[in-house]
């Protein structure tokens, strides 16, 4: 029996510690979809239904796509059931558009509780998010190397709302919650408008930069052949 490797264990370790999260968001977004919440959110706006319900599909969507890209880079699955690759990265990227267009959606109507900078922040991110789902769906079955440098970025992104969380959290646990307040103004809150997305995409940028990539094929070499049929429908962007 082969051993899973480092990454699949911390991936399995993430998808556990993410569960709760992707449920709770689910949940809430299950509930506040017929307008109707016995205790209503502070996302509940009676008068402004387009931003609420646009809002709680985002939960509903995000939550998938938190736990299905966590799935897209194991190799075992990939490599295994390439078509549960496939259908589970379509969901990943149509899933991911959903979430974006929602957020962007209820920061464009509504704004958000932390004013201004939260909700340029969080724009950055839907913008980018979306940008990422585009660009790997693009490359699926064209470019196999861009194509997993795009999923790998798409995969942190979609990870970024969970991962904003975690951070809140351990801070919390290590500081008592200096620098946030409960209304997002503090500085701590302040660093997190880009600091739950930003930095990991640096360091992931630099970790792709670094990587051997695979060897140039020297002047004059046999071009590699044309994608196979049945790929060319993952071809358009
Ligand atoms: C990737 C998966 C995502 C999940 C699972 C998710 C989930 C959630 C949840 C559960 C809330 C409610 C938070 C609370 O109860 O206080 C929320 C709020 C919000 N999310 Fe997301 N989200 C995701 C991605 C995004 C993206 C990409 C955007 C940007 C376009 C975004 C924009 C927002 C905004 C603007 C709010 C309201 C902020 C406020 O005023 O408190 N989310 N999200």
């Amino acid at each position: 029996m082969t051993m899973p490797r480092p990454l699949t264990l911390l991936i399995g370790f993430a998808l556990l510690t993410a569960l709760p999260f992707a449920l709770v968001s689910a949940l809430q977004g299950i509930d506040g979809l017929d307008m109707a919440q016995a205790e209503p959110t502070r996302f509940l706006h009676p008068e402004d239904g387009a931003a609420s319900r646009a809002l709680f599909v985002h939960m509903i969507a995000g939550a998938a796509v938190t736990l299905l890209a966590l799935l897209q880079p194991v190799a075992a699955i990939r490599d295994r059931w390439p078509r549960v690759h496939r259908v589970s990265g379509r969901i990943v990227v149509f899933g991911a558009l959903l979430t974006a267009a929602g957020g962007l959606t209820y920061i464009a109507r509504q704004g958000t509780i932390g004013g201004a900078g939260m909700s340029a922040g969080f724009a950055l991110y839907g913008v980018l998010l979306a940008g990422a789902a585009i660009m790997t769906l693009r490359h699926a079955g064209r470019d196999i190397a861009r194509h997993r440098r795009w999923g790998l970025r798409l995969t942190w992104l979609a990870i970024g709302s969970w991962l904003y969380r975690v951070q809140y959290g351990l801070w919390h646990a290590a500081s008592g919650g200096a620098g946030s307040t409960p209304s997002f103004d503090g500085p701590f809150d302040q660093a997190m408008f880009v600091g739950f997305f930003l930095p990991h995409l640096i360091l992931l940028e630099i970790y792709l930069r670094r990587r051997p990539g695979p060897a140039a094929p020297p002047q004059g070499a046999i071009r590699p052949p044309p994608p196979r049929e049945g790929t060319r429908s993952l071809q358009k962007g």
